[in-house]
């Protein structure tokens, strides 16, 4: 077995244009992170501010100080390749390690396995691969942490929609037992994995609850237009636009989740930060629901401030001191509904995330009672032990793991792929444990990532500096 040891003299000085100006830096690229891989896609790349290697400081950080980035290109839970500052095939997010270098971090990029992935022909990338892969990610950074420039106890994880959940979900388990046996089967460094800070954008977690928390937000709304993807290997996928109307079967599932929801959601005894409940009543509305239109409304206040006109969408009252009122109601369906119902577990299994949970000889199963019991056929179910792994909500829960100390969680305002109660219930969850969380939810930005790296840095710094 090859020990997990990078050698600093892979990393070659390198230096590509961007927008015409020439960025210099040191990269290791291709790099094996666990002894016994099953899938080439087990690789990261590392990269480097130059200065680093010449004992000097960027922006107030030196080769000891500085923050290691760890963003992944995991979306819709398909396979993440590692990414590189100049990649061009898709997914990449290039320009987000590009201004991290430029800042002073140290990016560490790991690829990780996903839904889709097939070696020697075996489906080796369900649930729970993406994650186990950035646990040995982080496991071989902190093997290597007097080896590789920048702080191993200053790692933050960075991540969009499927890899946002990545990334919140590496923050909620650090260490956490339930990954053992995968970390150990394929060699991973005998490490922890906690990391220091998460930045999520749009996490598609809580995938549990997640159908009952879409229809809490949209009962009532019976059309639903969405861009369909096909995954095409290598390539940014083909998008088709699609729409329908739910039929009476699916209203009636609509109304059973919500309720659901309500149970749900009240069984999680939420408090805000002053210590006073979030609850729904039977009608679903209540203190929860006033306090995501609270966060709404300083969203549109925030947008109204810079000028933007804020009707855009229904249900904001504007007065001459400024945004007033969010009905919310009104503006959620002003969004318009994106997805029928259940919106993730399909009673059809042909959702990604039923794809998600298969496993190397069933492509697609449930992973709530409710769909499986109300589908077409009484397809397979995901056990609830890995539904439960896999989500990190319900691994806070569990209160044996390390969870990071600082938060920061953002949800566009204009986003429909998933309700603004899940961005909320996990921030919240994180708050209630004294945890420092950072939630918005920006206005008129659909589900997308890294649009405020400026404001991201700026974030991390004041954390790490
Ligand atoms: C993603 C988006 C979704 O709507 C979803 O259900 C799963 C993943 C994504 O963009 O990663």
């Amino acid at each position: 077995m090859k020990p997990l040891i990078f050698n600093p003299q892979w990393l070659q000085r390198q230096t590509v244009m961007v927008n015409g100006q020439p960025l210099a830096y040191a990269a290791a690229t291709g790099i094996s992170y666990v002894q016994n891989p099953v899938a080439p896609i087990q690789r990261l790349n590392v990269f480097v501010p130059n200065a680093y290697l010449d004992g000097q400081t960027v922006n107030g950080y030196d080769a000891t100080s500085a923050p290691i980035f760890m963003p992944n290109t995991v979306g819709g839970y398909l396979p993440g390749p590692a990414d590189a500052p100049d990649k061009t095939s898709w997914p990449t997010n290039g320009k987000a390690i590009i201004a991290a270098l430029k800042h002073g971090y140290v990016v560490v990029a790991a690829g990780l396995r996903g839904r889709t992935t097939v070696s020697d022909g075996r489906e080796v990338g369900h649930a729970p691969a993406f994650i186990v892969d950035m646990k040995a990610a982080i496991r071989y950074v902190r093997h290597n942490a007097q080896r590789l420039p920048g702080n191993v106890e200053r790692i933050v994880t960075n991540g969009t929609s499927a890899g946002g959940a990545t990334s919140a979900l590496v923050g909620a388990s650090g260490n956490a037992n339930g990954f053992a046996p995968y970390l150990t089967a394929l060699g991973a460094a005998d490490e922890r994995d906690d990391v220091f800070a998460v930045s999520a954008y749009c996490p598609i977690h809580n995938l549990q609850h997640a159908d009952m928390a879409y229809e809490w937000q949209f009962n009532g709304v019976n059309d639903w237009h969405r861009y369909a993807m096909s995954p095409i290997a290598g390539q940014r996928p083909h998008f088709t636009p699609i729409a329908g109307e739910l039929t009476a079967r699916q209203q009636r599932a609509s109304t059973a989740l919500k309720a659901a929801f309500i149970d749900y959601l009240n069984g999680l005894q939420l408090t805000d930060a002053t210590g006073r409940p979030l609850t729904l009543d039977a009608a679903g509305h209540g203190s929860f629901e006033r306090a995501l239109a609270e966060l709404i409304r300083q969203s549109a206040q925030t947008a109204a401030s810079a000028g933007t006109d804020v009707h855009k969408y229904a249900g904001i009252t504007t007065e001459a001191a400024g945004v007033t009122g969010v009905d919310f109601a009104a503006y959620v369906r002003s969004l318009t509904r994106m997805k029928a119902v259940p919106a993730f577990d399909s009673f059809d299994l042909d959702s990604a995330e039923n794809n998600l949970f298969g496993d190397e000889t069933v492509s697609a199963k449930h992973f709530t009672a409710f769909a499986q019991a109300h589908g077409a056929v009484r397809g397979p179910q995901a056990a609830a032990p890995l539904v439960a792994l896999i989500d990190p909500v319900s691994q806070l829960q569990t209160d044996r793991t390390t969870v990071a100390k600082h938060w920061r969680i953002r949800h566009g305002a204009a986003d429909r792929d998933t309700s603004f109660a899940i961005p909320f219930i996990l921030a919240t969850s994180l708050q209630q444990r004294g945890l420092d969380v950072d939630l918005a939810f920006p206005w008129d930005v659909p589900h997308s990532g890294d649009y405020d790296l400026g404001d991201l840095f700026e974030w991390i710094d004041a954390r790490c500096r």
